[in-house]
């Protein structure tokens, strides 16, 4: 079978949140916002674009309707993404319910969606350096307040973990 049949028969089976990846932060303007347009790359590029819904969003409100910080842009920009078109939104209860994947960049993120978090949610929350743990590091550190070289860190956590994300996401594993 092909990587967009499998997929179709996973989503044939555990319609709609199984295939739907929401990247939270803080602010919605430096990490998920890169990965929500890293992952949507990779997954164009395996052929799955068309059966997955990817988004992101922040924890915080501070910067609600905000393109993503310039340096983002510009970092994401010089390895192929485009992050310009991108607005940042806080986080909500109800993406509990259209999200079966919710994964956060850092564990004070992970820790404010817990308590969002519906009793009857039944999808995957967690880190989502946890789904690459080759890379050796469980968070992607806030670039907000450092350099370039904060930027490009995300991009490289990012890249690598995106990839073990669709082959987590194809396999149907949601553990
Ligand atoms: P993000 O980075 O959570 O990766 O979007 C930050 C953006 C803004 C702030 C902190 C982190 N802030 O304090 O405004």
């Amino acid at each position: 079978m092909t990587r967009e049949g499998r997929l179709g028969a996973i989503a044939a089976q555990q319609p709609g949140p199984s295939a739907a990846v929401l990247f939270v932060c803080l602010g919605n303007i430096c990490r998920s916002p890169t990965a929500e347009a890293v992952f949507r790359e990779r997954a164009a590029r395996a052929g799955l674009a068309p059966h997955i819904l990817v988004d992101s969003a922040g924890t915080g409100s501070w910067h609600v309707g905000h393109p993503p910080d310039r340096r983002a842009i510009a970092h994401a920009a010089r390895r192929g993404y485009d992050l310009a078109p991108l607005r940042a939104r806080q986080v909500t209860r109800e993406d509990f319910r259209r999200f079966g994947w919710i994964l956060a960049m850092d564990e004070d993120n992970l820790r404010d969606l817990a308590v969002l978090r519906p009793d009857a949610f039944d999808g995957h929350l967690g880190l989502m350096l946890d789904v690459a743990p080759a890379l050796g590091v469980r968070e992607v550190p806030d670039p907000y307040y450092g350099g370039g070289a904060g930027f490009e860190r995300v991009l490289d956590l990012l890249e690598e973990a995106s990839e073990r994300l669709i082959e987590r996401m194809e396999s149907g594993l949601r553990s």
